[in-house]
């Protein structure tokens, strides 16, 4: 029996919902209003706007937007507001009381005040983090302390803190500044891993979190791993208590990182199976030790290649986790020119079956999978050409600094491409899992 407080919504399997959400919401189907729900049944329902979902809509989703997927008609008792549509109410409360604020201190509000309110807002625990462009208009400046504490009153947190640039002193430290509260320590639990670390020391890229994923899938166990740019433990830790490697190395150079990180590892109790590195990574004196690398460090981590070559065993070699922005055309890419790209991998790897593979397929999906580059289904996007030609331009350059360093010839290999984020307009954070063996 349907209560009076439930919605229609779609029903479909966990790793189809967020291909339906997407096209949902492109069709303006979605209601927005309301979360996505977990069902008994480990379905997740979509909520809709009616429940005269068309039987075309549930075809179009089963066969063309997630073929394989069974898509039906349900409803959600007691549905739960999204986030945006509760940081809209929480945007509106916050305007109406600083309208207060401001005509109490005697001050006339204006549309250029309201403008100047955050639109939204990164919560850590009881602190808020507000965006960089608020608050910059001269009257706030009188309204101190109590502003902050109506803020902080309104958004339901203790602490305040507001968003500078991420700087370019090589730590990356974010310009956060503290308005209200004590210190800037909170705490972050993602995928059951739990992490703290002070906001206005150390940077949290939440951005990062499909690529802390796809750690954890992997299966590790008796690797040891070197995390060349490990700051407070984002990739080091999925690598200790998801992937279960045997030992990691972590590098870090910001002594404040270095102490969060520190604290992570014996919080999630992976203390005695890591060793951190404080310091410059170039300078490290380990070698030959490595069965994977990762190089999380963006833009690039080119200048972490010839260290990275360097840790990886001399007799077995391994892979390399490369992550690097990738700058793209807007214009589709040329289907020659993604061929072209494809076949130059065998200028690296000669011997390489996925290579002739590639080069033998004769659609550009088919190349893609041959060659392992591929994104999450969830937002499947196109290999582009440019990161095929970046990522054939690395693995040439690896090889010949194996060389170099190792004083003998070394097969590198595309194994995958991974797609992290984009930046507008045109650049992609990606990450090329690079095989490197001696031959
Ligand atoms: C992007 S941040 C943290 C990265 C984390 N892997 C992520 O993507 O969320 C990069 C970290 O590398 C550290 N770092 C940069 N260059 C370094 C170097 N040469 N040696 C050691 N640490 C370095 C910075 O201090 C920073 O904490």
């Amino acid at each position: 029996m349907r209560r009076d407080d439930s919605i229609p919504a779609i029903a479909t399997q966990l790793r189809y919902a967020q291909l339906c959400r997407k096209h949902l919401e492109e069709k303006g189907i979605l209601d927005t209003r309301f979360r996505l729900q977990k069902l008994a049944d480990a379905t997740v329902a979509l909520p809709v706007l009616s429940a005269r979902v068309p039987e075309l809509t549930l075809g179009v989703l089963q066969h063309s937007v997630a073929p394989g997927s069974t898509c039906t008609i349900t409803h959600i008792q007691s549905p739960v507001p999204s986030k945006k549509s509760s940081v809209r109410s929480s945007q509106q409360q916050l305007e109406e009381a600083l309208r207060g604020l401001v005509e109490r201190g005697g001050e006339v509000w204006s549309e250029e005040l309201g403008r100047d309110l955050p639109q939204s807002w990164k919560r850590h625990g009881d602190l808020a983090i507000l965006g960089e462009a608020t608050f910059r208009q001269p009257v706030w400046k009188i309204l101190e302390p109590e502003l902050w504490e109506a803020v902080a009153s309104t958004l339901g947190v203790k602490r305040v803190a507001r968003m500078g640039r991420v700087s370019t002193d090589g730590f990356r430290t974010p310009t956060v500044t503290l308005l209200r509260g004590q210190d800037g320590w909170v705490q972050h639990v993602d995928n059951g891993i739990r992490y703290e670390f002070d906001v206005t020391k150390c940077m949290f890229s939440s951005g990062n979190i499909t690529e802390k994923l796809r750690i954890a899938s992997f299966n590790c166990s008796g690797e040891t791993v070197v995390d060349l740019y490990a700051g407070i433990g984002y990739f080091t830790l999925p690598y200790l208590v998801h992937a279960g490697a045997s030992f990691v190395h972590a590098c870090e150079w910001n002594p404040h990182a270095v102490n969060a990180l520190r604290r992570n590892l014996e919080l999630n109790g992976a203390a005695q199976r890591c060793q951190v590195h404080q310091g410059d990574n170039r300078q490290l004196s380990l070698c030959d030790v490595a069965d994977r690398v990762n190089l999380g460090l963006i833009p690039s981590s080119e200048e972490g290649w010839p260290t990275a070559c360097r840790l990886l065993k001399r007799e077995t070699g391994g892979v390399l986790h490369i992550h690097q922005n990738v700058s793209s055309h807007p214009q589709k890419p040329d289907p020659a020119l993604l061929l072209q790209n494809l076949c130059l991998q065998e200028v690296c790897d000669p011997s390489s079956p996925a290579g002739k593979a590639a080069c033998d397929s004769d659609t550009a999906d088919s190349r893609e999978s041959a060659l392992g580059l591929h994104c999450r289904d969830s937002m499947r996007i196109t290999v582009k050409a440019e990161w095929q030609a970046w990522s054939k331009a690395a693995a040439c350059r690896i090889a010949a600094l194996l060389l170099e360093i190792k004083g003998q010839p070394w097969r590198t290999h595309v194994l995958h491409m991974e797609h992290v984020k984009s930046y507008a307009p045109h650049v992609d954070h990606i990450v090329l899992d690079l095989e490197c063996r001696p031959t």
